[in-house]
C-alpha cells in the first residue's frame, strides 16, 4: 500500500495564525505605550526573500513620528523610569525574555519569513540569541557601580565617580539578525536605566514589532520602549540627527556609519558603531582539518554570508590548500539551498533583490579582475534571492572582492608558504580597512597568539568557531566602527560619569 496520507506539516497551523496576523491593517509602531499608524498615513511593504511575496505593510515613520517617541522616552527617561530600582529593571528585561521564550515558535517564524533564515537556525539562534542576551544585561542592571576615588591632595577632598544613564537612546538595527541584535540592544540600555526608541530595518520589522507588544505585556511602563519602523533615510535620519537623542548605536553599513557621525554632531551625542567586516581566517597546515574545513565553510556560508563577523577572506598554507579547498568547495556543493520553511535548509535567501544584485556584482567583478570560480558564482534560478555559495580562489590583495564587505556566500581564498613569519601573515590579514574579526587554525600555539596579538580585530577565535556571546566584547577595531556592544563595555557605554567632590578641610 502506497501511503497517500498527508504529512502533517507542524508549521502550517502557525502560517495561518502568522497570515491572520500580519495581513490586516499595517501594523503600526509603538510610541509611548500605544500603538500608532505614521502621522503622515504612510506605510512601506515587507517581503519574504525565499519568495519575493508580500508579507506585511507595515507604518513608514517620519520625523514627527520619531519626534513623538523621543519625547516619550524623554518623558519616561526623567520620570516614571528613573524610578524604577535596579532589580525592578532586571526583572522586568527577565520577563521580557520570559515571553520571547514563550512565544519563541511564532517569532521563529517571523524572523524565518520576514528576513529569510533557514527554520532550523531562527528557533536557535535569533530567539535563544535574544533570550540570552536579555538576561544576560538584565544582571548588570544590579551590578553598574561608580567609585571612590582617592585624588591628589589626600584627605582634603571626599570625591566619588557617579555612573548615571545617558539618557533617551536611539538604537537602528539591521536586517540579518534584527530579533537578536534588538534585544542586544535594549538590554544594556535598559540595564543602565535609559529609554529606548529602537528602529529595526525597514526589510525586517515584524519581529521588532511583536518585541514591542511582548515589552508591554512584561510591563515596561509606557515610554521605556519606543518602536519606530521605517526607511533609513527618513526614520533613521531623523533618529541620528535629533537634538534630543543623547547616543545612537547602530549597527549596519560603513556608508550609513559615516552619516549617523555626521548627523550626530548636531548634540555630540554618543555614538557606537558596529560597522562589518572583511575577516580573514588563517588555516596552517598543522590545523586540525577536520575541524576547520566546515568551520571556515560554514563562516562564511551560515545565513548566506550576511554576518557582520563572517570569514570572508580565506589564507590558507600552500601545502594543504589543495585538500582545504577541496573540502570547503565540496561543502559548497552539498549545503542544502531551499526554502526556509523546508527544515533541511542550511542556506537561505539574502534579504532583498538589492543585496542579490550587490552579491553577483562583486562575483563578476572577481571574475573580470582575474579571480577563478572554484564552486558557484550565480544566481540560484527560480523565486527568491538566492546566490549559490561561492569560491573565488586566485584572489589578489588590490581586487574589490578582497578589499570590500560582499555580504554574500562568497570565499576569497590565497594560498601562503612562509607559515613563520607572523608579522608578514598579520599585513596579509590587515590589508583591509575592516578589523572586526579574525579566526585562526593551527596546533602551533606560540605562532597562534603571535598572529592574534599583531591583527588588528575586536575578536579572534584560535581553533574553534562560535557566535556573539553576550558576555565578550563585540566591536572592531579602524572602520569597523566604534566602541564595543555586550560585556562590561557594552552596558557602560549607555552611561556617563560624574566625579563629585566634597572639600573636607
Ligand atoms: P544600512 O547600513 O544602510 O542599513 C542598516 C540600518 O540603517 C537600517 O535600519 C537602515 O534603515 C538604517 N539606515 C540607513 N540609512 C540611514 C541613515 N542615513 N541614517 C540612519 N539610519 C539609516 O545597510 P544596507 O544598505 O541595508 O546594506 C548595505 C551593506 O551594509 C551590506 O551589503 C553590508 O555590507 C552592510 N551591512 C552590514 C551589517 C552588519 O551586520 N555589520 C548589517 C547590514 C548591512
Ligand atoms: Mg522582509
Amino acid at each position: 500500500m502506497t501511503d497517500q496520507t498527508p504529512i502533517e506539516n507542524p508549521l502550517h497551523g502557525r502560517m495561518e495564525a502568522f497570515r491572520t496576523r500580519w495581513s490586516g491593517a499595517p501594523a503600526k509602531m509603538l510610541v509611548g505605550g500605544e500603538w500608532r499608524e505614521a502621522q503622515s498615513g504612510e506605510t512601506f511593504t515587507t517581503e519574504d526573500p525565499a519568495t519575493g511575496e508580500q508579507l506585511a505593510e507595515v507604518a513608514s515613520a517620519g520625523q514627527a513620528d520619531v519626534d513623538a517617541a523621543v519625547a516619550a522616552a524623554r518623558t519616561a527617561f526623567e520620570g516614571s523610569w528613573s524610578k524604577v530600582k535596579p532589580d525592578e529593571r532586571a526583572r522586568l528585561i527577565n520577563k521580557l525574555a520570559d515571553l520571547i521564550e514563550a512565544n519563541g515558535d511564532e517569532l521563529a517564524l517571523i524572523e524565518t519569513l520576514d528576513v529569510g533564515r533557514p527554520i532550523q537556525f531562527s528557533r536557535m539562534m535569533d530567539v535563544g540569541g535574544a533570550i540570552s542576551q536579555l538576561r544576560y544585561q538584565a544582571g548588570w542592571a544590579t551590578k553598574l557601580q561608580g567609585e571612590t576615588n582617592e585624588i591628589s591632595a589626600p584627605g582634603e577632598w571626599l570625591s566619588y565617580v557617579l555612573r548615571e544613564p545617558v539618557g533617551v537612546a536611539g538604537q537602528i538595527v539591521p536586517w540579518n539578525f534584527p530579533l537578536a541584535m534588538a534585544c542586544g540592544k535594549l538590554g544594556p540600555a535598559l540595564a543602565a536605566g535609559c529609554t529606548v526608541v529602537l528602529k529595526p530595518a525597514e526589510q525586517t520589522p515584524l519581529s521588532t514589532v511583536r518585541l514591542g507588544e511582548l515589552a508591554l505585556e512584561a510591563g515596561f511602563p509606557e515610554g521605556v520602549i519606543n518602536i519606530v519602523t521605517g526607511f533609513g533615510r527618513t526614520a533613521g535620519a531623523a533618529l541620528a540627527s535629533h537634538m534630543d537623542v543623547d547616543k545612537i548605536a547602530f549597527t549596519g553599513s560603513t556608508q550609513t556609519g559615516r552619516a549617523i557621525i555626521d548627523a550626530s554632531k548636531s548634540n555630540f551625542k554618543r555614538v557606537s558603531l558596529e560597522l562589518g567586516g572583511k575577516s580573514p581566517t588563517f588555516i596552517f597546515a598543522d590545523a586540525d582539518l577536520s575541524k576547520a574545513i566546515p568551520a571556515a565553510a560554514m563562516g562564511i556560508f551560515f545565513n548566506a554570508g550576511q554576518v557582520c563577523a563572517a570569514g570572508s577572506r580565506l589564507f590558507v598554507q600552500e601545502s594543504v590548500a589543495d585538500q582545504v579547498l577541496e573540502g570547503i568547495a565540496g561543502m559548497a556543493r552539498m549545503l542544502r539551498v531551499g526554502h526556509t520553511l523546508d527544515p533541511e535548509t542550511v542556506i537561505g535567501p539574502l534579504v532583498s533583490e538589492v543585496q542579490l544584485d550587490r552579491v553577483t556584482g562583486y562575483i563578476e567583478s572577481g571574475r573580470v579582475e582575474g579571480a577563478t570560480i572554484m564552486v558557484g558564482g550565480g544566481r540560484r534560478d527560480g523565486q527568491g534571492w538566492f546566490v549559490e555559495p561561492t569560491v573565488l580562489v586566485d584572489t589578489e590583495a588590490s581586487m574589490a572582492v578582497r578589499r570590500e564587505e560582499i555580504f554574500g556566500p562568497v570565499l576569497c581564498a590565497h594560498r601562503f608558504s612562509d607559515a613563520e613569519d607572523a608579522d608578514r601573515l598579520a599585513r596579509m590579514g590587515n590589508e583591509t580597512e575592516f578589523g572586526l574579526a579574525a579566526s585562526i587554525w593551527t596546533r602551533d600555539i606560540t605562532m597562534a597568539h603571535k598572529l592574534a596579538r599583531r591583527l588588528k580585530a575586536g575578536t579572534i577565535r584560535i581553533n574553534g568557531s562560535g557566535g556573539v556571546d553576550p558576555a565578550l566584547p563585540l566591536g572592531g577595531f579602524k572602520s569597523s566602527g566604534w566602541g564595543r556592544e555586550n560585556g562590561r563595555a557594552g552596558v557602560e557605554a549607555y552611561t556617563e560619569l560624574k566625579a563629585i567632590s566634597v572639600a573636607l578641610g
